[in-house]
């Protein structure tokens, strides 16, 4: 295992229910290292665009309005296998079925409204570190 990045957002719900320093504090705890983080309000245009591979499921346009509520923080993290250990400190998707102790168990309120994004895979996490940052930011 090598270090590596990933890409975080923590999601508007989080961010409302005043949760996103405890979401903060529990990346720090797990010892990534927090490459870069700014507090963004996506736009109608970076949603489609950021969730493309969902835009033929059901719950697109939902999610869409869902992740341009409100601001979200998203982040760079950095670590040891950081997109897969980032995924299991995430969590299921459906917070009702995530493990204990787990971010989405802790914080998600529905399987839309579940408090995180994770990268899926390293590929994915270089497309959308890319997306919202640029080099530079990457310190
Ligand atoms: O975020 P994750 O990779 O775990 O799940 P995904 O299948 O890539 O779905 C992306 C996001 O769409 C989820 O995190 C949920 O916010 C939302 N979603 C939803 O609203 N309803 C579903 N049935 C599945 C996903
Ligand atoms: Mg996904």
């Amino acid at each position: 295992m090598s270090v590596e990045k990933t890409f975080a957002i923590i999601k508007p719900d989080a961010v409302e229910s005043k949760n996103a320093g405890k979401i903060l504090a529990r990346i720090e705890a797990e010892s990534f290292r927090v490459v870069a983080l700014k507090r963004h309000r996506i736009s109608k245009r970076e949603a489609e665009s950021f969730y493309g591979e969902h835009a033929a499921k059901g719950f697109f346009s939902s999610l869409v309005a869902y992740m341009t509520s409100g601001p979200v923080y998203v982040a760079v993290l950095e670590r040891e296998n950081a997109v897969a250990h980032w995924r299991a400190v995430m969590g299921a998707t459906d917070p009702a079925k995530a493990d204990a102790g787990t971010i989405r168990k802790e914080f998600g309120r529905s399987i839309e409204r579940n408090a995180a994004h994770g990268s899926a895979n390293p590929a994915d996490a270089a497309r959308e570190v890319t997306f919202f940052f640029s080099h530079a930011e990457l310190i």
